[in-house]
């Protein structure tokens, strides 16, 4: 029997490397899926995926930054399956460009725009679609939200982007404070923290061996992550499991944010 037999996952982001990974691992475990992401044709493809392998799936175009799209989000995911165990805050947003600016490592030049849309994206939308599944969340009795954060919400660094660690730092506060609010109904709420996965954003720095060399070098372990690494630990989040975990911020980064 899977893992996660007998629960529905919302996943956002789901049309993604990770959100497509995360959708049919948890299909795998015997979980229902409700696919989200503003890319709606890419999110509609994981879902055939998902089908074709054997799970249930449904699939819906959103966008995470619009309250009238995210409740529709959740009414869709509910008329489909009827309950909602699982809320997987993937779908997020990092800069690249040619410029600094561009790749946000210079609040003196970041535009206010760029600013804004990112925290609209990556904080934004996890509050959003909270306060529209965790309703449903507590009328099932309890549940699991997870959050997917970043290293870079953890540890601050002049060469990654400003925005996107005050982001994530922000989602990990979002994520301690909703765990401390709703635990009373059993909703727990866990934010993973991954490192740089394969393969990495490349904020418009072209990949040369020697770039990859000094990536990994930041790795203990010596390689950097997959998106199976995230899913296995959203996997055990999402399950009863983890039933006594709730506020945890959890690095997932080959030991990167051990080491100084
Ligand atoms: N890839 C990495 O190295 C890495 C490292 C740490 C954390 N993360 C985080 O992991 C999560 C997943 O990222 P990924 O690596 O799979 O990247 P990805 O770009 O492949 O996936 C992100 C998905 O989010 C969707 N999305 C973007 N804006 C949206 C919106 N407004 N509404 C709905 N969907 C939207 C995109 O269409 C995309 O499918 C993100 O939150 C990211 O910040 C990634």
């Amino acid at each position: 029997m899977g893992r996660l037999e007998g629960k529905t996952a919302l996943i956002t982001g789901a049309a993604g490397a990770q959100g497509r990974v995360a959708a049919l691992t948890f299909a795998r475990q015997g979980a229902r899926v409700a696919l989200a992401d503003i890319n709606e044709e890419r999110v509609r493809a994981v879902q055939a995926e998902v089908e074709a392998a054997g799970g249930q799936a449904c699939a819906m175009g959103v966008d995470v930054t619009s309250e009238d799209s995210v409740k529709a989000m959740v009414a869709a995911a509910l008329a489909r399956f009827g309950s909602l165990n699982v809320l997987y805050n993937n779908a997020g947003i990092n800069n690249g460009g040619p410029t600094e600016a561009e790749r946000d490592v210079d609040v003196v030049r970041l535009p206010l725009e760029i600013w804004q849309r990112m925290l609209a994206v990556n904080l934004t939308g996890v509050f959003l679609c909270s306060k529209h599944a965790i309703p449903a969340l507590i009328a099932a009795g309890g549940g699991s939200v997870i959050n997917i954060s970043s290293t870079a919400g953890i540890l601050g660094s002049s060469l990654s982007g400003h925005t996107y660690s005050a982001s994530k730092g922000g989602l990990n506060s979002l994520t301690r404070s909703m765990a401390a609010a709703y635990a009373k109904h059993q909703v727990r709420v866990n934010a993973i923290c991954p490192g740089s996965l394969e393969p990495v954003m490349k904020f418009g720095i072209p990949r040369t061996p020697e770039r990859q060399k000094m990536l990994e070098a930041n790795y203990p372990i010596g390689r950097l992550g997959t998106e199976d690494d995230v899913v296995q630990l959203a996997v055990y989040l999402a399950s009863d499991e983890s039933s006594w975990t709730t506020g945890a911020i959890i690095p997932v980064d080959g030991g990167f944010t051990s080491t100084s």
